[in-house]
């Protein structure tokens, strides 16, 4: 059975694991339950097993397909790891309990944010150094360079701080400090890019990480988006590791969308085991995905602020046959339903894992009693201290998280009981300033919007025009279209109250309501203050 006496002898005895003494004649294999090493270059009938005791033992299997049946082996809850890349994966599937209160399916977290590099992205770290090493890509003292939003870094750093490669990061501007200096904790050096520009552009962060490792030598690019070691992770670990902890009963995977590498892993393992399994992908407002998912044509990227999901590009490890439908996210859910895990459910995690959260929330409302969601849960809430969970910035862009949701369509409804509302008063562009001017003292109010036809395209300000005045400017020979400003702010009806009171603050001191019928209401500070301590009274 053994060509090689020496794999005989090695995988009879008990060895201390050391894989560079090892790494020569066997071959790293990760299995469903943990990891093994498969003889190189004799039978592929044996394989060497690490065992708790930091040795390892060696179990037989009829051939190399059968390894993921050979046995519970490997890592246990009271585990001794010869490195911290052995503490990686095995993460809990954990059940929500408060937020699902009243919903007909249970949805369970994958928490991949219990990784010892706090994200999913250890796995991936891990699996594409080691293919890198076997084909002689990756030598000794070489440099691992690579465009990141952070979470790959650290994965791709743990493993280069364990083997003792450099490393050279590039990352975007939008990534949080938290991230950056985590980069630089495990030795790395970090460039930052722009966002803002297109990723064909020699300054954005995927043609940087690109030249240098043309220009590096020694250098090794691993390329998360093109690497196919990046989907093998998961389905190597992540689908396996879903399906026997759910005892094969999960009906709905959901799961952001970045590379794509997770969702298109771990999808297809758990697709091939059961084809009714439903795979969700999370786009945030903004990527390409969601529009190119459902109608197959290529739109035009906006930024969006949440990290690590959506794209502007179509990465190789993005597998879109695997994907029954995507849902999108707006940035404030995201954040909303991270602040709301970790304060009701004591799970932290980033706003990628929030977006999960609120999409599973979504489809459970119409799941059956025996459905069960899995939710993936990519990173730690410890990388946004400074963003999500700082109230200060979440209030300053504008993101509600309030228990009581009062939207801007509640205050117009009051307004209305009040006998309030009017329909907003307005002015053409070719009017003049002066016949604004009576109006607003007509009316008694201090902004008035500038309408032509039926598009809002600027507003004139009462203290804007007596300032005019008072320079001795002819009011009567002005039209309001060389003085206007821009034009009012607009929201949707559904719009947190308060978004509506960030913009009054500091950008409008009004702004358009666009209620459900299409009519467009005027919201000022003084509706905001005359309406909402009564209101506050009625939705509660
Ligand atoms: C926070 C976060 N969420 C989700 C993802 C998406 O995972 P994938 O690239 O496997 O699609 C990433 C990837 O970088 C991430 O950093």
């Amino acid at each position: 059975m053994f060509e090689h006496e020496l794999d005989r002898a090695m995988a009879q005895a008990t060895v201390p694991i050391v894989e560079e003494q090892i790494g020569f004649w066997w071959e790293r294999r990760h299995t469903r339950e943990s990891i093994a090493w498969l003889p190189n270059s004799g039978s592929s009938r044996i394989a060497l097993l690490p065992l708790r005791d930091g040795n390892c033992g060696w179990t037989e299997f009829p051939d190399d397909s059968n390894l993921l049946e050979a046995g519970n082996f490997g890592r246990e809850s009271d585990v001794k790891c010869n490195n911290i890349l052995e503490a990686m994966g095995n993460t809990p599937l954990i059940r929500l309990n408060r937020v699902t209160k009243g919903l007909p399916a249970e949805i369970y977290v994958k928490a991949d944010y219990l990784n010892p590099g706090g994200s999913v992205k250890d796995r991936i770290g891990v699996w594409m150094i080691d293919e890198a090493e076997r084909k002689g890509l990756l030598k000794p003292g070489g440099t691992i360079i690579e465009g990141t939003s952070g979470n790959t870094g650290v994965g791709l750093a743990l493993v280069a701080a364990v083997r003792g490669y450099k490393v050279v990061f590039t990352i975007t501007d939008k990534q949080s400090r938290e991230k950056i200096d985590l980069l630089k904790a495990f030795g790395a050096e970090v460039i930052v890019c722009p966002t803002a520009v297109e990723p064909e552009d020699p300054h954005s962060y995927y043609s940087v990480a690109k030249k240098l490792a043309r220009e590096i030598p020694n250098a090794f690019y691993p390329n998360q988006y093109e690497n196919p070691m990046n989907p093998e992770a998961h389905y190597r670990t992540t689908g396996p590791e879903i399906w026997k902890d759910s005892d094969g009963k999960i009906t709905h995977f959901i799961c952001g969308m970045g590379t794509g590498g997770t969702i298109s892993g771990a999808g297809r393992f758990l697709k091939e085991q059961n084809p009714q399994v439903k795979i969700i992908g999370v786009d945030p407002v903004g990527s390409l995905y969601y529009e190119y998912a459902k109608s197959g044509k290529i739109g035009k990227a906006r930024t969006y602020v949440v990290e690590g999901i959506g794209e502007d590009i179509f990465p190789g490890t993005m597998d879109f046959k695997i994907v029954d439908d995507v849902l999108q996210v707006s940035d404030e859910e995201c954040f909303v339903w991270a602040r709301r895990l970790a304060k009701r459910e004591g799970i932290f995690t980033g706003g990628s894992g929030g977006g999960c959260i609120s999409v599973a929330l979504r489809l459970a409302k119409d799941c059956k009693q025996d459905d069960l969601i899995v939710a993936l849960l990519p990173d730690t809430g410890s990388r946004y201290l400074s963003k999500i969970f700082n109230d200060g910035w979440m209030r300053e862009h504008g993101y509600a998280d309030s228990e009581v949701t009062l939207t801007a369509a509640d205050v117009i409804r009051v307004k209305y009981q009040n006998g309030k509302t009017r329909n907003p008063i307005t002015v053409g562009p070719n009017q003049t300033v002066f016949h604004a001017l009576s109006i607003m003292q007509q009316q008694d109010i201090s902004q008035l919007p500038v309408f032509e036809g039926d598009e809002s395209i600027g507003t004139v300000f009462e203290d804007q025009i007596l300032n005019l005045a008072l320079q001795g400017k002819e009011l009567r020979k002005l039209i309001v279209r060389e003085v206007m400003g821009a034009a009012m702010p607009q929201v949707p009806s559904n719009a947190p109250v308060e978004r509506v009171t960030h913009i009054l603050s500091h950008e409008s001191p009004a702004v358009f309501v666009e209620m459900e019928n299409g009519k467009l209401e005027v919201l000022t500070k003084f509706d905001l203050m005359d309406t909402i301590a009564g209101l506050v009274g009625q939705v509660r």
